[in-house]
């Protein structure tokens, strides 16, 4: 110990800076590096964090314009996979959906608007008013409309969950459902990806289906693959681009189909899995940037 000491009193300022880099140097070359730089992180995600749910609270002119919380059904046609409305259209009145990041719920509303009264094109052909169907958000954004139609309809058939993110529920405290939609929700706005697929798979039913979008992304179609630039970014352990449509595809019991939208002004990717049989497991991912926005910039990592 008295040699150690006494060898490091020999030591000058440029001797102990050069020492200090050559550690560093090493624990890179180790692979520390990101380790290093995640512990560097905290203060700059709890930042963003804190702007995230900023947004989320906000309410009348301070919501931003690029935070739309009420699409309607006919919007969830579009932005969602093909086979939404057919699937939607073939379920019956003791089957349930689930739509996560429901913002005012306008999309359920609109599949429990009696046909006549709807306008011609507005809903998903053939699918209207049967099935049990719960919206979810972060933030209470229930309308004087949705409070009519629930006092209506009951409890039983349109249910508005908010308070807490989609991984603080389970399938005990609120069932398994058939069909889950997400248009620009969770899946957009998590800052764990992983878990987040891993719930919404536990809320499935065997054979049930999951919709959603998830906009400027390296899309499944496209060849080039740049890592930089796009809004949600996978990147392997060794920092090389990865497609979410091969990582969601790395997921056992899930059927996941992709249809890239290249020529939409936010090239976005259609995402449709199906869950096949129980035994779930999601490839784990960390996440090494987020930037708060509509929806935020995200950045993760998967895990060796
Ligand atoms: C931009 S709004 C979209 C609303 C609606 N889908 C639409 O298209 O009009 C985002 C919604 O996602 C919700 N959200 C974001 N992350 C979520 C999460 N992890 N769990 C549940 N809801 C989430 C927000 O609370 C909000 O209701």
């Amino acid at each position: 110990m008295r040699s150690v000491k006494s060898s490091l009193k020999g030591l000058n300022i440029a001797h102990m800076r050069l020492l200090f880099l050559l550690i560093v140097i090493f624990l890179q070359a180790l692979g520390l590096g990101t380790v290093r730089a995640q512990e560097l992180a905290p203060p700059r995600l709890d930042e963003e964090f804190r702007k995230q749910e900023k947004i989320y609270r906000s309410q009348g002119a301070d919501v931003p314009s690029g935070y739309v919380i009420g699409r309607g059904l006919s919007d969830y046609a579009e932005l969602l996979p093909s086979g939404f409305c057919d699937a939607l259209a073939k379920l019956g009145s003791s089957d349930r959906w689930l739509d996560i990041g429901a913002g005012s719920g306008q999309a359920i509303l609109d599949y429990y608007t009696p046909e006549d009264v709807a306008a011609p094109g507005k809903k998903c052909a053939g699918a209207g008013g049967k099935v049990r169907a719960v919206a979810m958000s972060i933030e209470d954004r229930r309308t004087d409309t949705w409070q009519q139609h629930a006092a209506r309809l009951g409890d039983d058939r349109i249910r508005y969950l908010s308070g807490k993110r989609l991984r603080y529920y389970s399938p005990e405290e609120i069932g398994k459902f058939q069909i889950i939609t997400d248009v620009y929700g969770g899946f957009s706005y998590t800052e764990d990806l992983s878990v987040f697929l891993e719930t919404v798979l536990s809320l499935l039913d065997i054979d049930g289906a999951f919709y959603t979008i998830v906009q400027n992304v390296d899309l499944e179609a496209s060849k080039d693959n740049p890592t930089k630039g796009y809004q949600t970014e996978l990147v392997d352990a060794g920092g090389r681009g990865v497609k979410v449509c091969s990582w969601l595809k790395r997921t056992t019991c899930a059927k996941v189909v992709c249809e890239s939208k290249s020529d939409w002004d936010s090239p976005s990717e259609l995402i449709n899995i199906r869950k096949v049989c129980s035994d779930v497991s999601v490839p784990r991912m960390k996440l090494l940037k987020y930037e708060a926005g509509n929806p935020p910039g995200r950045r993760f990592q998967l895990e060796p």
